[in-house]
């Protein structure tokens, strides 16, 4: 009896071990310190500033002009003197890649119909790094404390699964490094198509006419609450900007409590009004229907089969008893 039981017990202990093993294995987490090894550079080059960096070359005029213009190099590196966003600061020490480089053998070339490139394989290669080592790369200056709406980055679905800071704000797509609300839509589309399809059906929030904007409703830099959300509960987060649905009313519909997604599709609904269901299916899924007069009256049978609401019109609360003098919904 005693050696099953030992037996027993190390068959669950080698099951749990091996089943750890294949957790660990197929998460790759490794360490921040082998992240920030990747974006060290070249131990063996040095920064030579962007001035230098840029001098004997011209096929990077656009790049170094968009980025002056842009809040991150303009406020520290030109006007202010202090050159503390370089191009080193996210591409790694330049000294071995310029090596060689000066602007008479870059005429030379050009003479021979050849463009000059600069030895860019010794720079960190930023195309092929994991995300999360390209998101370092801007954390290094984009702290918390600095960027206040990155605190739960590491926290969120995006840093998690993979997305990096880069996929979002093309640094070098012009001057604007934020992501433009007009152009917010279509750049978060790219990767959540169901989402994009949602917005597409009859009855939707105006995202696609450019009146609400994903970030109203999402902060994409990562967030406490469930699905990248602003506000703790889906309910605060309608009443946002429907503040005439969030009571406390006299008489309030149980439903109305918590959360507008047990009637609301929030992206979009082939229902109208963004219902999940369309009535009177919505209301006969928890209620029974009823008649209001005669049965014979064929106007109150249609009434009923077809739209709740146009009797119970204040479905979300109301502060006006019915004739009966309870709350329902009547006006
Ligand atoms: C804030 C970080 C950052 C700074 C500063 C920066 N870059 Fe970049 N750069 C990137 C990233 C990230 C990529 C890779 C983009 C991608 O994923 O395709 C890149 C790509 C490039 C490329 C390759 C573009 C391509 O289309 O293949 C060039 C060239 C370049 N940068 C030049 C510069 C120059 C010149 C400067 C300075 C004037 C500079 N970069 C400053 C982050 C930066
Ligand atoms: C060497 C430091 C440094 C690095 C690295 C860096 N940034 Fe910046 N960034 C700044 C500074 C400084 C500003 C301007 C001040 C500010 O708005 O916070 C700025 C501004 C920005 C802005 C514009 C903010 C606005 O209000 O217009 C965005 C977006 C941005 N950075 C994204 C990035 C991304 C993405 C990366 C990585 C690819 C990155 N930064 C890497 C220092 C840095
Ligand atoms: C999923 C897309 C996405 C990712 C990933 C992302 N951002 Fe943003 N970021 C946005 C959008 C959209 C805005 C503009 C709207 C807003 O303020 O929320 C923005 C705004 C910003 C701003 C300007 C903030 C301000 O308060 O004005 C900075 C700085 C910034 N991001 C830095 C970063 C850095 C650094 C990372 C990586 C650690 C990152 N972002 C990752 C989408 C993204
Ligand atoms: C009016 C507010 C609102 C707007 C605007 C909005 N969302 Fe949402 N989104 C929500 C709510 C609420 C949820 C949670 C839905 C749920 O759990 O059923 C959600 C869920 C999601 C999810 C997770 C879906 C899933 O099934 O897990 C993604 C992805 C998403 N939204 C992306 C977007 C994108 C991209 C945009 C802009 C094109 C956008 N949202 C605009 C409110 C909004
Ligand atoms: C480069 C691809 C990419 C881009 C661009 C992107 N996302 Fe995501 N997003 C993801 C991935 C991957 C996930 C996690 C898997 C999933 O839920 O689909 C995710 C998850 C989400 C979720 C669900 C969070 C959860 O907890 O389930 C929301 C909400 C969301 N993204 C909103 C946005 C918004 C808003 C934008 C634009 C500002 C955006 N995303 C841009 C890749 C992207
Ligand atoms: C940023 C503001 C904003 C937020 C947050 C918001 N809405 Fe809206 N909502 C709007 C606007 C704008 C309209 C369009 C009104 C119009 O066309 O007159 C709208 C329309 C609607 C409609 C009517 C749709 C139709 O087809 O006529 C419903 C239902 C709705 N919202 C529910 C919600 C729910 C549920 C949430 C939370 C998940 C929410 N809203 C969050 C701004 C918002
Ligand atoms: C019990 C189901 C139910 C719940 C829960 C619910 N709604 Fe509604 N909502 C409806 C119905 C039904 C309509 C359509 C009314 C009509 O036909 O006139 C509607 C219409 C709307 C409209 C558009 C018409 C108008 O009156 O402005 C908005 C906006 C709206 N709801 C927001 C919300 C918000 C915000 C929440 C959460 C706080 C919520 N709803 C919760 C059932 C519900
Ligand atoms: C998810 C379930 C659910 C849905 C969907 C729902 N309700 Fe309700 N409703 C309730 C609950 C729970 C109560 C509270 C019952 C109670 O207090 O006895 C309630 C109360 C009511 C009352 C007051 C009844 C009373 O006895 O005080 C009316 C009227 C009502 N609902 C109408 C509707 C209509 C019309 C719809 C469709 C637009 C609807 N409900 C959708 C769950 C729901
Ligand atoms: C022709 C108008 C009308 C229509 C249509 C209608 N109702 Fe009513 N409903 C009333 C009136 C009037 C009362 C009683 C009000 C009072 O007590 O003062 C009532 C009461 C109720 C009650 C509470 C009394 C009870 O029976 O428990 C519920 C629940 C209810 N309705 C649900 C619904 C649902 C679900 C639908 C759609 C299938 C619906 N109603 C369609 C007018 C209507």
């Amino acid at each position: 009896m005693r050696t099953r039981n030992i037996f027993f017990f190390l068959l669950m202990a080698s099951l749990v071990l091996t089943g750890c093993e294949t957790l660990k294995a197929s998460k790759a987490i490794i360490p921040i310190k082998e992240y920030e090894k990747m974006i060290a550079g070249r131990l063996d080059a040095n920064y030579i500033g962007t001035r230098t960096c840029l001098s004997a070359c011209h096929f990077h005029d656009k790049i170094k002009q968009d980025f002056d213009a842009s809040t991150m190099g303009v406020q520290l590196s030109r006007k202010m003197n202090l050159p503390l966003v370089d191009c080193e600061s996210c591409h790694g020490p330049g000294s071995l890649a310029v090596e060689g480089l000066t602007p008479e053998k870059v005429a030379e070339d050009a003479r021979a119909g050849k463009q000059t490139a600069c030895d860019y394989k010794t720079l960190i290669d930023l195309k092929t790094l994991p995300a999360q080592a390209k998101s370092l790369i801007c954390l290094k200056c984009h702290t918390a404390n600095a960027t206040f709406n990155l605190h739960n980055w590491n926290a969120g679905t995006h840093a998690v699964s993979d997305v990096a800071c880069s996929d979002c704000h093309k640094v070098h797509a012009g001057s604007d490094l934020k992501v433009e609300l007009q152009h917010m839509a279509e750049m978060c589309d790219k990767c959540h198509l169901t989402t994009k399809a949602e917005f597409s059906l009859p009855s939707h929030h105006p995202v696609p006419e450019k009146r609400v904007f994903c970030n109203d409703c999402h902060d994409p830099h990562g967030s406490i609450n469930e699905k990248l959300l602003r506000k703790p509960t889906v309910k605060e987060t309608c009443t946002q900007c429907h503040a005439e649905k969030e009571g406390p009313f006299a008489f309030q519909h149980a439903e109305n409590t918590e959360d507008c997604r047990t009637c609301h599709s929030p992206h979009g609904s082939p229902n109208n009004n963004l219902l999940t269901t369309p009535p009177p299916f919505l209301c006969l899924q928890c209620h029974a229907g009823h008649r209001t007069g005669p049965l014979t009256s064929a106007e109150n049978r249609a009434a009923r089969n077809t739209r709740c609401s146009d009797c119970h019109s204040t479905i979300h609360g109301t502060d006006i008893p019915s004739a009966s003098g309870k709350g329902r919904f009547i006006q």
